[in-house]
């Protein structure tokens, strides 16, 4: 790796979704030099597919019988007794503002009646509460409100540059970020803070709704740095992604869930019901039991596996379907289905990362300097399963408030000084086989893991990874995925229960008396994954 250049900041943001958009104004409103990090193009993240929405209950605005507290309820509940009950309070409460001040930015979301937003309702939400911008576009309308006033002001947007390693001050805390481009040429950013807002972890299985950015850089820093995570073992499996084909890999079309909230129902390749019987909300049951169902009535199938059910939306004509979803109406042209005469084949896949970098609501982590916020962070807002269209509403109540955590670190000293940087070169790391370990996370660790399975993962990524310095940016993206993916396998052995979107085979039921605690992991001396702590929830449904 050649040593290129160096530039100094107050804080370094890295990524370009909503919360690390939302920080990076916020911050720069604030007076703070900000350089935006991203590792491709600006627009290339996992925002802009975001199809349902906004979960908020604005004043004025909602149900007659909804309230942020029903929100509030509505949270703790599908996150299966993991919630942090004041994180959920504070950052839902947050969420009014947070959408106030998006559409004064210039975020257009869709009208409904009465000069009030369309409300639209997914899995686990006991109200019409989710709004939503283009139909199905809610996260492009996001990025591009944010994005356009990111380019209005004076901050640096550094795009095709990937993090490798935060430096630390002797002390321990945060003195900047190196970065490569894709040319192998090192880049050092000075700074006394960095925020880390880099999204999911998609790319680690074969099929995911993610982009292929989604690598779980940012957990992968974070933990390298000496930051802890949390709750990595619980990860997301959309239950409607479209099926468009056996063997189809990488990301797959979404097919939102406010399609069944506005009267789709899963079905079988008999045509028989998948969620009747199985929940009270039936297809609006909370994300980690639908996708659970899918797969039982997959397993259940005459003649063996099946690889899909389908989503009859045949209720709404053509017309109604494509002017209220155009994105899915789009994928389903594409694939050659017409959702208004045939249920559209789906299949859940790899959507989302309820864990991740343990901060605090204000996206502060035990690393002095180092913050984080959006899918990356654990803020404890998700639990043991998110809540559906409550990551966007994250992204930009943590965001603004991380931004000011740094202003506040900034004001009153706490942060580190980069001159005093200990400027290590780059380390060697393990590079995983990608395609090996899609195939092992997607066999053993996907939605059904047992103790045996999970051996597999962690014995194989052991044996299969060459050590190397990365050399741009496939090289980060694969050390890191070979990181998270050893650390989410080793919380998945420790957490003998099943909960939320971690079903054990082995361990079938939910036990929380030894359970209902979040398992903490840090890196031991030789860099393995290991067991901090676990914060007790016990106070908390
Ligand atoms: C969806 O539209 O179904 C996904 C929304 C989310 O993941 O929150």
């Amino acid at each position: 790796m050649s040593s290129g250049w160096e530039a100094d900041a107050d804080l370094v943001v890295v990524g370009t979704g909503v919360a690390g958009l939302t920080a990076a104004l916020e911050a720069t409103a604030r007076g703070l030099r900000v350089v935006v990090v991203t590792k491709a193009e600006a627009d290339a993240g996992n925002t802009r597919w975001a199809q349902g929405g906004v979960a908020v209950v604005l004043p004025g605005e909602h149900d007659p019988d909804d309230s942020v507290r029903r929100h509030i309820d509505d949270t703790i509940v599908a996150g299966a007794g993991l919630c942090d009950l004041e994180a959920v309070a504070t950052i839902l409460s947050d969420g009014p503002g947070a959408v106030a001040r998006l559409r004064d930015a210039g975020a257009v979301f869709d009208a409904g009646p009465h000069q009030r937003l369309a409300r639209t309702r997914e899995g686990g939400h006991t109200a019409f509460r989710v709004i939503h911008a283009g139909g199905d576009a809610t996260g492009a309308e996001v990025e591009r409100a944010l994005l356009a006033g990111a380019r209005n002001r004076a901050l640096t947007l550094l795009e095709r540059h990937s993090a490798v390693a935060v430096s630390k001050t002797p002390a321990g805390a945060v003195a900047g970020l190196a970065v490569v481009d894709d040319g192998g040429t090192l880049g050092r950013l000075r700074a006394p803070a960095v925020l880390l807002a880099t999204g999911g972890l998609g790319q680690l299985y074969e099929t995911t709704t993610n982009p292929d950015v989604a690598t779980a850089d940012g957990v992968a820093l974070a933990l390298r740095a000496g930051a802890m995570v949390a709750d990595l073992e619980f990860v997301q499996f959309h239950p409607t992604v479209l099926h468009n084909g056996r063997g189809a890999r990488g990301r797959r079309p979404l097919v939102t869930e406010a399609v069944r909230g506005e009267g789709a129902v899963l079905v079988d390749g008999a045509g028989a019901r998948v969620m009747a019987g199985v929940h009270p909300l039936e297809d609006l049951a909370p994300r980690d039991v639908v996708s659970a169902a899918v797969i039982r009535r997959l397993a259940e199938a005459p003649g063996g596996i099946d690889d899909h059910v389908f989503l009859d939306a045949t209720h709404r004509s053509g017309e109604a379907f494509r002017t209220r979803f155009p994105t899915v109406y789009a994928a389903c042209q594409d694939a050659g289905i017409d959702p208004a005469t045939e249920p559209i084949p789906v299949a859940p896949a790899a959507h989302f990362g309820c864990g991740g970098v343990v901060t605090s609501v204000d996206g502060r982590s035990c690393v002095p300097g180092l913050y984080a916020a959006g899918e990356v962070a654990r803020t404890g807002l998700h639990g043991a399963n998110r809540l559906a269209s409550n990551s966007l509403l994250e992204g930009l109540v943590v965001g603004t408030r991380a931004a000011r955590a740094v202003a506040a670190d900034h004001a009153s000293g706490a942060l580190g000084d980069p001159r005093t940087a200990t400027e290590a070169e780059p380390a060697a790391q393990p590079v995983a086989d990608r395609p090996v370990l899609q195939q092992l996370m997607s066999r053993h660790a996907a939605i059904g893991r047992d103790h045996d399975g999970l051996e597999v993962v962690a014995k194989s990524l052991d044996s299969m990874s060459e050590r190397r310095v990365p050399r741009g940016r496939g090289d980060v993206e694969d050390a890191a995925l070979h990181l998270v993916a050893r650390a989410l396998v080793f919380a998945a052995g420790e957490r003998q229960e099943s909960r939320g979107c971690h079903l054990r085979h082995d361990h079938a039921g939910r036990d929380d008396e030894r359970w209902r605690r979040s398992l903490v992991v840090g890196l031991d001396d030789a860099g393995q994954p290991a067991l901090v702590r676990s914060l007790d929830l016990g106070g908390v449904a």
